[in-house]
């Protein structure tokens, strides 16, 4: 059968650039438009009052303490930005092996939803379920014997989602990779009379070497043993990403995400295709430090390189993206 392009035009009847000519009708003709509701972004907490610290291996990006964090959301909000993703970092002195601080209903990360959701309307709230910022292991999930333990880390997981729907978060991110999580999560939720309470589930995780700077920022590098290989997937899977995708959505997930971003979004096309469900992707912190750290040395223009990769995402069909960009891609929207 011959190709459904070979009827559609020949040269010189047909000239693609006659489209390509003038900015209105660039305009006319995109086919997919990047708006400031398709952002989500992801904001680093550490403890302390009217501080801010820069994270040396993401260049513009400050760990916030709760006070300038509730400011600096209320100010996304201002632009337009429909959720923030909180990521805590934890003092080294309160991470344990069992990584108990992740259910503490007083830890760093309940007391920021408490105070954003108390005082900023108007924006989600998504918190990651994943023990790395707790655990002195600098793991998702409880090591024992040498491995991350399945089950048991699941029944941790439930506890640190309850606490922080009980502080108010909107969205649950379980970002651990274990087996079976999103069901246990959502059943517990429901329990405890959280229905309303959302599942993005980082579904399609890899074990990635693109995570580098944010384990700085959350403080987990120094404690993570080893690497995430047993449970985060293997960046040579494709077809497995789809099962994973395909369990969570039966536990319960109403959103679903791929992560890492741009050396992904194969997957992302699979998953839209496949499942036709809210996807997202997640712009990793590599991934920004690669552009940032390239338009710092003047080499890249950052403000078109942060449209043109958040314009990739949608092409390859996501219905949001989290990235660190976030608030500068929302002033560029804003003013074009
Ligand atoms: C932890 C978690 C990670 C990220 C989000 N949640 C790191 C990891 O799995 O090691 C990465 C985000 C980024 O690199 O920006 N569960």
């Amino acid at each position: 059968m011959a190709s459904r392009f070979s009827t559609l035009g020949r040269y010189p009847n047909t000239r693609l650039r006659r489209n390509r000519r003038e900015d209105w009708s660039r305009r006319l003709v995109a086919e997919t438009r990047l708006s400031v509701d398709d952002l989500i972004w992801p904001v680093f907490v550490q403890e302390g009052h009217n501080q801010r610290t820069p994270v040396e291996s993401m260049p513009g990006v400050d760990r916030l303490t709760i006070d300038l964090f509730v400011e600096a959301a209320m100010a996304a909000r201002d632009l337009g930005i429909p959720a923030l993703a909180i990521f805590p970092e934890t003092d080294p002195k309160a991470k344990t092996p069992d990584a108990r601080e992740a259910y503490n209903p007083d830890n760093l990360v309940c007391r920021a939803i408490h105070a954003v959701k108390k005082t900023v309307t108007g924006v989600g709230v998504v918190c990651d379920v994943a023990l790395d910022p707790f655990n002195s292991d600098g793991h998702d999930g409880i090591v024992r014997d040498g491995y991350v333990q399945n089950d048991e880390s699941v029944d941790a997981l439930i506890k640190q989602a309850i606490v922080q729907a009980e502080a108010g978060a909107d969205v649950q991110a379980p970002s651990d990779m274990m087996d079976g999580r999103i069901g246990a999560i959502r059943k517990a939720l429901d329990a405890k009379g959280f229905e309303h309470t959302q599942i993005m589930s980082y579904a399609a995780k890899y074990a990635s070497a693109f995570y580098n700077p944010f384990r700085d920022a959350i403080g987990s590098s120094g404690a993570l043993k080893g690497d995430k290989k047993t449970y985060q997937m293997d960046p040579a899977n494709s077809d497995e990403a789809l099962r994973e995708v395909g369990f969570d959505i039966e536990e319960g997930a109403d959103m679903v995400m791929v992560k890492p971003g741009l050396p992904y979004l194969d997957i992302v096309r699979r998953v839209k295709d496949t499942f036709g469900v809210p996807t997202y992707a997640y712009q990793v912190s590599g991934e920004y430090a690669m552009l940032k750290g390239a338009a710092d040395r003047g080499w890249l223009d950052w403000n078109k390189v942060l449209l043109e990769t958040l314009s990739g995402f949608k092409r390859a069909g996501c219905d949001g993206i989290l990235t660190y960009g976030a608030v500068d891609a929302a002033r560029l929207l804003k003013s074009k």
